[in-house]
Parts: structure tokens; C-alpha cells; sequence
């Protein structure tokens, strides 16, 4: 059976009230490593999800972050994150998503990312667009890098691997309007297809954080590409770029210089 994208949605806000639900409760904390947390309110998200895919889509295969998934056919590929946007969760600060993908013949179709404290829920389909809440979404008209807000992230390695994205942090915090750190990759996504920012990169990602809103972002006229500008971002190891063609330009131009 193949899915449609109202099943996903459906799927994504039915995970996003078990977060809701969740947030500010004492929830257990574990470390996956000494600053990468996982709580277990993501375990209950994923192992919802995973039950709703098996019993709806059995044969599928699915790449989850924390289980790790189900095996299947490759033909019919879920990703998904239980909860983009953990150490926020853990803190009580109210950013962050789930994020579902479904991939065929290793193209990703549909995506879907909700937030459920702002009960925002982006989805796209492969060549047919994408919405918030049902409205069409479009990324921002900017012209010159110098005007543009931008997000990035960083990896749970930030304090022992080189390539920890702080050189192009500093270099677009000094020739952007500003660069922001939501802690989702997903909704940074997102909000690019919104409008909202300008552009967004980000180094070393998990195919869980940005299939969805990757998809997302591209539907709404973005070009996303990885950091060299080449387009199988979902290529390991994962990098990210989405921003509108013009300012795509002058970022990629940007990230060269310190690669
Ligand atoms: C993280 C978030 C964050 C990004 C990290 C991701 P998680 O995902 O998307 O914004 O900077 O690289 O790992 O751990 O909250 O699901
Ligand atoms: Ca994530
Ligand atoms: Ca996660």
C-alpha cells in the first residue's frame, strides 16, 4: 500500500501530542553521549510511529533514529525523527518537531514536520508543493547574503572533531544579518520554505533530521544542495544547504572558502 500524505500528517500530530504532552513533566534523561540526550518521550514517539507504519505499511523499511527501525523492502523507505530538537525538550524550551519521510526507489515524496507547541505542520509531495497547515508555502525573495538571516546547528562532537562547523559559523555571523541556532533541523528547515530565514547549512546530519523538511524546503522553491553544492545531499556524510537560488550562490561561494 502506498501512502498518502494526509496519513502523514495525521501520523506526525498524533507523535507531536505525546511530545506535547511531555514537555516541562519529569521525563527520564539519558546520554547517548557526554551533550547528546535522549529522554524517553522520544522512545514513546518512535515506538508509536513504528507501530502505526508496521500495522498500515507492513513490508516497509524504516530508518529511525533511536531503534534504529524495521527491515523491509528497500523500495519503500520511511526516516524518521520522534522528536527533532531533544536538548531543547529536555530543558523545557519549546522548539522543536517530529519529522517523517517516505522515500521511494530512493527518491524522498512526501515529508511532513509538526510542531506541536505552535501547531504548525509543514508537508510536501514531490513535485506538487509545499504547506503549512494547508496553505502554500514559498521561501523568501532575498537578493544579497549581506541582508539574509540565517540558522545552522552543530554536531554533538562539537568539543573533539575538527569539522565541527564553527569556521562558517563565524565567517556567515559576520557577513549575514544575523545567524540563529534553533536546535531542529527539521523546523530550521522548514522555516526556510517559510520564509522566515533566508538560508540554512548545517555539516555531519542524520538522514532522520532533514528528509522531511529537505523535501519541504525544495517544494517551496528552495535549492537544497550539501555544502559543496552537490545535489545528493542524503549522501553520508550529510551536509546542507537550502536557501532561494540567489542567496544558495553566495553561501555556497561562502562555504568554499573554508573547506
Ligand atoms: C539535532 C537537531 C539539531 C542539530 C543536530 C541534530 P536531535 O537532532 O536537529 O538542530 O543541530 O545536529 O542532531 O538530536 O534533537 O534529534
Ligand atoms: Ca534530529
Ligand atoms: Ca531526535
Amino acid at each position: 500500500m502506498r501512502p498518502v500524505l494526509a496519513d502523514l500528517e495525521a501520523l506526525a500530530r498524533q507523535a507531536g501530542q505525546i511530545l506535547r504532552a511531555g514537555l516541562g513533566q519529569r521525563n527520564s534523561i539519558y546520554h547517548k553521549g557526554v551533550i547528546d540526550l535522549v529522554t524517553d518521550v522520544d522512545r514513546r514517539s518512535e515506538a508509536f510511529l513504528l507501530g502505526e507504519i508496521q500495522r498500515r505499511f507492513s513490508g516497509h523499511r524504516v530508518v529511525a533514529e533511536e531503534s534504529g527501525g524495521l527491515a523491509g523492502e528497500d523500495c519503500c523507505l520511511w526516516y524518521i525523527d520522534p522528536l527533532d530538537g531533544t536538548v531543547n525538550y529536555a530543558h523545557g524550551v519549546p522548539i522543536f518537531s517530529v519529522s517523517l519521510a517516505y522515500a521511494e526507489g530512493g527518491q524522498v515524496r512526501l515529508g511532513v514536520v509538526y510542531d506541536p507547541v505552535q501547531d504548525e505542520c509543514f508537508s510536501a509531495a514531490l513535485g506538487e508543493g509545499a504547506w503549512l497547515n494547508g496553505l502554500p508555502l514559498q521561501v523568501s525573495p532575498a537578493q544579497e547574503l549581506d541582508q539574509s538571516l540565517l540558522v545552522t546547528g552543530f554536531p554533538y562532537d562539537i568539543r573533539t572533531h575538527p569539522e565541527n562547523n564553527l569556521n562558517h559559523y563565524a565567517h556567515f555571523a559576520l557577513i549575514s544579518q544575523g545567524v540563529r541556532r534553533l536546535g531542529s533541523a527539521a523546523l530550521d528547515l522548514c522555516y526556510v520554505a517559510a520564509g522566515r530565514f533566508d538560508g540554512f547549512w548545517e555539516i555531519r546530519l542524520s538522514p532522520w533530521d532533514v528528509a522531511a523538511g529537505a523535501l519541504i524546503a525544495s517544494q517551496a522553491g528552495a535549492r537544497v544542495t550539501d555544502i559543496r553544492g552537490q545535489p545528493d545531499y542524503l549522501k553520508p556524510p550529510i551536509s546542507i544547504l537550502a536557501a532561494n537560488a540567489a542567496i544558495h550562490a553566495q553561501m555556497l561561494v561562502e562555504l568554499k572558502k573554508n573547506l
